[in-house]
């Protein structure tokens, strides 16, 4: 339980990553967390895209936009930064029209799953997803849903408490490391 809490401390947001690959069988084991996760009415209408050539990451990254909360040049991954590994969620609205709940359980599967093994990831919601859909050929009853970028993380990321409602901004530190204000459990908090 001590090493469950331990890795949801530290399973962060990383937007900056070392260039080394990762292991197919930690790919598979990133895709079977996903697929292991919960889904209304058993229904499982999520699908996984994985794009990890250089020249297809690349694409995909063209389409992404990272730390909104930072200016560019902060928080955009620079060459010699970039995520090796994207995975596309995809919804087939044949099965689902109503995804987002199922999405976002396999996202945290898949994260943690990934940094169980020392893999960082970015879940980016701000990305062109008419033109990645394109990229990714989806059909008719395909919509994208999320694209998840990982990778070994080249830098760290801490929590700590948000002292004032307003203070949510993430920042970067001296050591270019992320600072995460996360509201207190007692501010979020009501036992009736
Ligand atoms: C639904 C959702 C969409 C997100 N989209 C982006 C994004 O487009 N770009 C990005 O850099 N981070 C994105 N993030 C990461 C958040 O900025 C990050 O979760 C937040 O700052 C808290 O940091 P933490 O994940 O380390 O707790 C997204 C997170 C979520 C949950």
């Amino acid at each position: 339980m001590d090493q469950l809490m331990e890795l949801l401390k530290t399973r962060r947001t990383y937007r900056r990553f070392r260039q080394r690959e990762i292991p197919q069988e930690t790919v598979e084991e990133i895709l079977e967390a996903a697929r292991l996760a919960s889904s209304a009415a058993n229904r499982q209408p999520l699908s996984y895209i994985v794009i990890r050539e250089p020249e297809k990451t690349a694409q995909v990254f063209g389409f992404t936009r990272w730390a909104g909360a930072l200016p560019p040049e902060l928080g955009q991954p620079k060459e010699g930064e970039r995520p090796v590994l994207f995975i596309a969620v995809v919804e087939n609205l044949d099965i689902n029209r109503d995804c987002d709940t199922d999405a976002g359980l396999a996202i945290g599967n898949m994260t943690l799953a990934a940094w169980n093994r020392g893999v960082g990831s970015c879940m980016i919601g701000a990305c062109d997803k008419a033109a990645l859909s394109e990229l990714f050929g989806l059909g008719e009853n395909q919509k994208l849903h999320t694209v998840v970028a990982f990778g070994y993380p080249s830098h760290e990321s801490h929590i700590v408490d948000m002292e004032s409602p307003e203070e949510f901004k993430y920042y970067l530190d001296e050591n270019r490391d992320y600072v995460v204000p996360k509201r207190k459990l007692s501010d979020v908090v009501r036992y009736l």
